[in-house]
């Protein structure tokens, strides 16, 4: 555990066992720095040459040294140069907090001030800057260790991080929370199966809805049978695991706008008679990332309390071979009426979130659904693992998103989506069939296609996150496992709609 605060104090003036400077490519260490350097070190510019530091993105030297019989250090971070508009890269300043936190972990110190650069460089405010890297320096903090030495006592890090010049402790304190949510999630997600199940998920819901004051119901198959809900029976049927949909409502008094989030929560996917080969398995435990986000945003919403009603919605099954499950040749029929061939038991998320859809319509008319989820495979050979695919017929929506996912560092990309498609969902013996028609390939697409047939009224976008949603290389505060996309999108996405 680490807390994030503020401070209108120089980085040597504050108490810390570890000082970090963040540089650029042109940087020049003033005088009091190197004065301050010089203290403790001798002839630091000399060590700093030693070391190659350039300030390049990833350059990072760490000197120690012993101050008054404690160990101390100073790490240099390189956080590389302006771009062809003028900015440096906040992406770049994000990896190198998150590498530096990593480090000063693995130092087990009790204090670290950071020196950033100025806020303008990245055109940003002060406030942002300070929000933004609170979440990073606590995501940069998050391991998935709870099942491994499970007998030995391990002692969580604590430490005290001070962002110097940005005296922003509002600012901070949101940052805390949206870090609290995300690393909240990623557990969720990095947890396995056996134990991770539907009527687990639900049960956490049912927790954050009651800690933070949120409405919260959540239902199974007497329910589902009611209503119709013949993509999640279908899915739900091959499990012993019983399937859940859960809800979870914000409301605020003077909202004139409600926005729904929908996330895919298969708990496992095995691909279902439709078997997934083994080594295409392995990591199905992620397939309920999307309800996980759905889940943060929804505990972040409660304490922000921006003036706009947010509900969120999952459908949480496995999806498994058995006697009971569905069959390839199917014919199921969803809760609107639309009948769908199941040509592929494997492609369970659309079945699901079909259903979640016209519910979230139905009972909740909402202005605005974002629907997320780790919904294809061909996502992540289109787009790879930095940026979620995005689809939506709202030109204005697409933009908000795209804007925002860059700034908050959850990247979305918008993929096209527009009537020649629609045959690629085309089926012989039902409304429409849920694997697509092979010579259409954009199996990404396809999947997005499918779900429209399921919003009537409101103005919407699907998130296919299968490629970032957990094991993304190279972004240091991300790690192993599971990276909580979306989380940070949707926060930011309510606060900025809300009024
Ligand atoms: N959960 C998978 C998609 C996935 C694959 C997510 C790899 C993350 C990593 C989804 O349910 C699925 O199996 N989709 C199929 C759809 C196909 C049968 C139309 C796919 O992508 O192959
Ligand atoms: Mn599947
Ligand atoms: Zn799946």
């Amino acid at each position: 555990m680490i807390s994030c605060v503020g401070s209108t104090q120089g980085i040597f003036d504050i108490a810390s066992d570890v000082k970090v400077l963040f540089l650029t490519e042109d940087f020049v260490l003033q005088d009091s720095v190197l004065k301050k350097l010089n203290e403790c070190f001798e002839k630091p510019e000399i060590l700093l040459k030693a070391h190659k530091f350039t300030g390049k993105k990833g350059d990072f030297v760490t000197l120690s040294t012993v101050c008054s019989d404690k160990p101390w250090y100073v790490m240099l971070v390189g956080v590389g140069k302006k771009n062809s508009t003028g900015v440096l890269d906040f992406e770049a300043l994000r990896c190198a907090v998150g590498s530096a936190i990593k480090a000063c972990k693995k130092l087990s110190v009790e204090a670290v001030s950071l020196s950033l650069p100025e806020s303008a460089l990245y055109a940003m405010t002060d406030a942002q800057v300070a929000q933004q890297l609170t979440v990073v320096a606590h995501m940069a903090t998050y391991v998935f260790d709870e099942l491994k030495d499970i007998k030995k006592e391990k002692k969580p890090w604590t430490a005290q991080v001070v962002f110097s010049g940005l005296n922003e402790s509002a600012a901070c304190a949101e940052g805390e929370i949206i870090a609290a949510a995300i690393n909240k999630i990623r557990r969720f997600a990095d947890m396995p199966a056996n134990i991770a199940t539907p009527t687990y998920l639900a049960e956490e819901a049912r927790k954050i809805a009651d800690q933070h004051g949120l409405k919260y119901t959540c239902f199974g198959k007497d329910r589902a049978l009611e209503l119709g809900m013949g993509g999640l029976l279908a899915v739900g049927a091959g499990s012993a695991q019983p399937f859940k949909f859960v809800t979870m409502e914000y409301s605020s008094p003077s909202a004139t706008k409600t926005i729904a989030l929908v996330g895919k929560g298969i708990t496992f996917d095995t691909g279902g008679v439709s078997l997934k080969p083994a080594a295409y398995m392995t990591g199905m435990k992620y397939d309920m990332s999307g309800a996980a986000a759905v889940f943060g945003a929804m505990q972040v919403i409660a304490q922000l309390k921006p003036n706009i009603n947010v509900i969120g919605l999952a459908p949480l099954t496995e999806n498994m071979p058995d006697g009971a499950a569905s069959r390839q040749d199917d014919i199921i029929t969803h809760m609107n009426g639309v009948t769908s061939e199941i040509e592929n038991t494997d492609a369970e998320g659309r079945l699901v979130l079909a259903d979640a859809l016209v519910y979230a319509e139905q009972f909740f008319k909402p202005d605005i659904i974002l629907d997320i989820a780790t919904l294809t495979g061909a996502c992540m050979h289109a787009l790879g693992t930095f940026y979620a695919g995005m689809m939506t017929d709202d030109d204005a929506l697409a933009q908000q998103l795209s804007t925002i996912g860059n700034f908050v560092g959850d990247k979305v990309w918008r993929l096209p989506f527009d009537e020649v498609f629609n045959e690629g969902v085309k089926s012989d013996v039902a409304d429409i069939a849920n694997s697509g028609k092979k010579n259409y390939y954009a199996g990404t697409i396809i999947g997005g296609v499918y779900l429209r047939h399921f919003v009537k009224n409101a103005r919407w976008a699907h998130l296919d996150i299968a490629g970032v949603a957990e094991g993304v290389p190279g972004v240091s505060y991300f790690g192993h496992g599971a990276t909580g996309a979306g989380l940070r999108l949707f926060v930011e996405f309510i606060k900025q709609i809300s009024n």
